[in-house]
């Protein structure tokens, strides 16, 4: 890299994008799906009767909101929620409403890294559950550790959702959760959605669906590509593509050049070359069992207070403390 390509990315997004495309073989991250856009069709995803991710974990909520809530009172001093990725909040509200109606002192953290996102939930709050205090934050998740360590004052208890966690290999996935864990007090628990091993043609057709949502959700990051960053892409030269192993539980998304092709990306100058079939790996969404989150909370200085599933065991809430 000259120096001039060194002026030319400005933005972690654009640093990104090149150390990505210029890569063998070629990815980019899943972080960037989310705009304006990206948000919207991830809550299409959602609403998918093939994404059972939450559903299952809605039920969880739905079922075991009383038990939840009463493990986070604690000693009843009251405390902070901090969500990390809230997203639109939904099953969260589900807490959010039996703590209010329950007169549960604390305050609702949520943290995203969608501006938009983090802006919506907070006014749908206000007019949902007026009386909730809501302190939003836009930020990620390795950016947002440092400022955990403020909220020290009273017990504290870190949400993480909807399986978010397995955007991440394991070895980040250690290394995210030792820093959660280093934040954290004795009282202070971890609350984190893991998504199951399953038959795995069901998990492939949650992430193949047939109306073509995860395709366009996948997509997007080319599209943010070409309307912020001056680039070419045709998207209908490319094809998604999801790949699941049994054995380690990762599911892989790509996105495949369906034929050879030059891709210009004008505002980091740079030229992509695509041979026919060459892939884009754009998402993990790592897949879960009792003895894979065992290790990660024992690699993480963590020990597991309790899980909570749902009736198709397709989706597991565990709390965590520290060790
Ligand atoms: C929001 C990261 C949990 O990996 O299941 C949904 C994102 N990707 N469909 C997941 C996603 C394709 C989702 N997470």
């Amino acid at each position: 890299m000259n120096t001039t390509t060194e002026t030319i990315l400005d933005t972690e997004f654009k640093k990104d994008v090149y150390a990505g495309l210029t890569a063998f073989p070629k990815y980019l991250f899943s972080k960037y799906i989310y705009d304006k856009k990206g948000d919207k069709l991830f809550q299409d995803i959602m609403d998918l009767e093939e994404y059972y991710l939450t559903n299952s974990e809605f039920e969880i909520f739905t079922e075991n909101k009383k038990a939840i809530c009463e493990l986070f009172r604690g000693n009843g001093h009251g405390f902070d929620l901090i969500e990390l990725g809230a997203g639109d909040g939904k099953k969260t509200k589900v807490l959010l409403r039996h703590l209010d109606e329950d007169g549960f002192d604390f305050i609702y953290k949520p943290i995203d890294i969608s501006e938009n996102a983090i802006n919506r939930l907070r006014d749908d709050l206000a007019k949902e559950l007026p009386n909730v205090p809501v302190h939003p934050e836009k930020g990620e998740y390795f950016e947002v550790l440092e400022r955990l360590h403020l909220y020290k004052v009273r017990k504290k208890v870190i949400m993480v959702l909807g399986s978010n966690i397995g955007n991440l290999l394991h070895p980040r996935a250690i290394d995210f959760l030792a820093h959660l864990r280093d934040t954290m007090n004795s009282e202070d628990l971890i609350f984190m959605g893991f998504d199951q091993k399953k038959e795995p043609q069901t998990i492939l057709d949650a992430y193949n669906d047939p109306h073509g949502v995860t395709e366009t959700f996948n997509k997007n990051l080319l599209e943010r590509i070409n309307k912020e960053m001056g680039g070419n892409f045709d998207l209908d030269k490319f094809k998604h593509w999801e790949v699941y192993d049994p054995e380690s539980g990762t599911a892989k998304s790509y996105l495949i050049a369906k034929e050879a092709m030059s891709v210009r990306i004008d505002a980091i100058d740079l030229s992509v070359q695509f041979d026919p079939w060459e892939t884009i790996h754009t998402e993990i969404s790592q897949k879960y069992d009792y003895k894979i989150v065992e290790w990660l909370a024992e690699e993480s200085g963590l020990e597991i207070v309790t899980s909570f599933v749902d009736s198709r065991n397709y989706f597991k809430d565990y709390v965590f403390r520290r060790k």
